[in-house]
């Protein structure tokens, strides 16, 4: 782990200007300046408040927090229920009718579907669920294109207590094997396909294909989305059309009461080592996490309609599309696709069509739409837009500044949230209509949440330093662990500074307090705001025959933020070429998923190593970057370096 001084950080932060509340918006806001120190006095109390106001409860909590460092334990002794909390209680609230989804498929077919059909086809899924064996504390895989049925699938399983596994459509079979065999699931929900860039995706062979290595599996559940467009097989007994079981079954089914603790769901993600790590989520503290943040972060309104337009497998679709609005009865976007299906201003057009109040992208989106230029949004009235949010790696000051003027006509609020899969919930963010924004920086902690930045000692550094992204206490959504491995949860997060949760991001923090995160400061790189870990890209280069070893870095990338680098030695006896280079990318492609292909892959004879033979990956990231090398005084081959510089066998994809 390395503190580097990139030289990027004093351009991101030579932005000066600043962007105080609107005064007619501060008037309206939900949040409000007191929060702060509400939370600050008693955050135990805080939450409990919260915890009391605004979940429906089964029982009572007789404990707000059990802190056994690092294993927390929220709202001990509380039961409820999180698809009754995420939709009875609103149709019981007279709000049947509220529409929870406007769903708009990529080839332009729309789905309304209000509270009130949200609990019939929740019920009538975990019903189907029931059908096929599954119970409280069971595990369900859910691999799916952005469909309707894709939340009704995670609602069902909610509603039993059973614990849902998304993974995203993007992951390959490899990898959907990998997370079935690790979650134990019994049940996989999947959809024949669906579809990308004006072509059917099929998703369903995928399935086909890593069943045949995860023996946990009974049953498949297969939603038709493409029908006569995909091309796919049943198999007899375990596989199931969901149009056949779920529609056939009861609207009644009662919502299980769950322990407030009770595994809610898991969810992947890539850390510092080859394999994937489930992060598990639970039940109270969760959703209270998700769904307060949601309506101070995005000052969400009753009649609001907001968009998220993440994909539903990343936790921004968890708690930002499923469970935060949902708990707070909002009505959400849902759009399959891509945002340059047909056209670049597919976004524009649909939030003009639908009058959409906030919308939550990654900074990627923003770029990618900077490139493409503005004559797209200006084509459209985007007049309705009041809060606009930025979520999964650093915004740069000038991206930051085009969504403002052009999309934000200049005058919205801009979020800059940060957070993660652990977290659960948004950490660092401003608070519209209390928060004065500067452009690239994510600002505070939210009320509660105990951020500071620290140097290798674990000592707060000074106003104006720069250093490790630490949490010094607990919080409700806070990631209770991983799968299956105390150890790792132990070692991975509360190992390098004691007491301190630690987010492996560098961060600084101005002279007025204001946080700017850095990025990752471990082995995980950030492409179009997915994160991937350089050493399970390596190991699926070395799953090649033709690979001997094979180093991996993040390299600066104008639009994806990073993009893959990849240094690669090849066997004796192979010769790198333009048609390897593509074989090996279409490798990765296969093992994890067409995400993690390497833009740059380079073939080399040689890796610079330490004397004890650990790659030097900050030399690789200079050469990647094309800048002055740092330090080379550790190097066993110090030559190695200038023989990779001089290298002609860097191809680009
Ligand atoms: O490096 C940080 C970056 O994304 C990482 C978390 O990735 P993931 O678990 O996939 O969750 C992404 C969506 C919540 C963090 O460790 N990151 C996320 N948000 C920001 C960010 N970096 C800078 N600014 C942000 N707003």
């Amino acid at each position: 782990m390395e503190l580097e001084q990139r030289p990027e950080i004093e351009a991101l932060m030579a932005e000066r200007r600043t962007f105080p509340p609107d005064p007619a918006f501060a008037a309206q806001a939900n949040a409000q300046a007191g929060l702060y120190e509400e939370a600050e006095r008693d955050f135990e109390g805080f939450w409990a408040r919260l915890a009391r106001e605004r979940l429906a409860w089964d029982q009572d909590f007789h404990t707000t927090l059990e802190w056994n460092l690092p294993f927390a334990k929220w709202f001990v002794g509380g039961k409820l229920n999180i698809a009754y909390n995420c939709i009875d209680r609103h149709v019981e609230n007279g709000l049947g009718d509220k529409v929870a989804y406007h769903w708009i498929g990529e080839p332009g077919d729309t789905r309304t579907i209000t509270y009130r059909d949200l609990q019939r086809e929740v019920s009538k899924a975990a019903n189907a669920l029931k059908e096929l064996g599954i119970g409280t504390g069971d595990r369900v895989a859910i691999y799916m294109p952005m469909i309707p049925e894709l939340p009704i699938a995670m609602l069902a399983c909610a509603r039993l207590g059973a614990t849902h596994t998304v993974v995203f459509g993007g992951f390959s079979s490899e990898a959907l094997a990998g997370r079935i065999t690790d979650a134990g699931a019994k049940l996989v929900i999947t959809a024949d396909g669906g579809w990308r860039r004006g072509k059917p995706a099929e998703l369903k062979p995928a399935v086909d294909h890593a069943l045949r290595e995860t023996p946990t599996v009974d049953n498949v559940l297969v939603v038709r989305r493409l029908g006569e467009h995909a091309n796919i097989e049943m198999v007899p007994k375990r596989d199931h059309w969901w149009h056949e079981i779920v529609d056939r079954q009861s609207e009644d089914c009662p919502p299980v009461p769950v322990d407030s603790e009770h595994p809610l769901y898991l969810l992947y993600t890539s850390g510092t080592t080859a394999k994937p790590k489930g992060i598990l989520h639970t039940t109270a503290g969760y959703l209270l996490g998700a769904g307060y943040t949601h309506e101070m972060v995005f000052d969400l309104k009753p009649d609001d309609v907001y968009w998220c337009a993440a994909d539903i497998g990343w936790v921004t679709g968890h708690s930002y599309i499923v469970y935060g609005p949902l708990a707070n009865a909002a009505t959400g976007i849902m759009y399959e696709g891509t945002p340059d299906s047909p056209t670049w201003d597919r976004w524009w057009q649909i939030i003009e069509d639908y009058k959409v109040n906030i919308l939550y992208c990654a900074p990627t989106a923003i770029r990618a739409f900077m490139k493409q230029g503005e004559q797209y949004p200006a084509a459209h009235d985007l007049t309705s837009l009041r809060v606009l949010g930025s979520v999964g790696e650093p915004i740069n000051p000038e991206a930051w500044l085009w969504y403002h003027e052009h999309i934000g006509n200049s005058r919205t609020p801009i979020v800059d949230t940060w957070w993660q899969t652990e977290t659960g919930m948004i950490l660092i963010t401003p608070l519209p209509g209390v928060t004065t924004t500067k452009p690239g920086s994510a600002t505070f902690a939210f009320p509660g949440i105990a951020a500071d930045v620290v140097d290798a000692n674990g000592e707060a550094v000074p106003l104006g330093g720069g250093g490790y992204l630490v949490l010094k206490r607990p919080w409700p959504a806070m990631l209770r662990g991983i799968w299956g491995d105390p150890d790792r949860y132990r070692a991975t997060y509360w190992g390098r500074f004691p007491g301190m949760y630690f987010a492996g991001d560098g961060a600084k923090r101005d002279a007025d307090g204001y946080l700017w995160l850095l990025g990752r400061v471990d082995d995980v790189m950030n492409v179009s705001g997915h994160r991937l870990s350089t050493i399970e890209v390596e190991s699926a280069l070395v799953d090649n025959r033709a690979v001997a070893e094979a180093a991996v870095v993040g390299k600066n990338d104008p639009i994806t933020g990073q993009s893959i680098f990849a240094f690669v030695i090849l066997r004796g006896g192979q010769v790198g070429s333009e048609d390897l280079a593509r074989v090996l990318r279409d490798h990765v492609a296969r093992v994890i998923g067409p995400i993690a292909k390497p833009k740059y892959l380079m073939f080399v004879p040689d890796l610079p190593k330490t004397r004890s033979g650990k790659i030097m990956r900050r030399l690789l990231r200079d050469v990647a970057e094309g800048r002055p090398l740092g330090d080379v005084t550790t190097l066993a081959d110090a030559g190695v370096v200038d023989v990779i510089r001089s290298n002609t066998g860097k191809t680009e994809e």
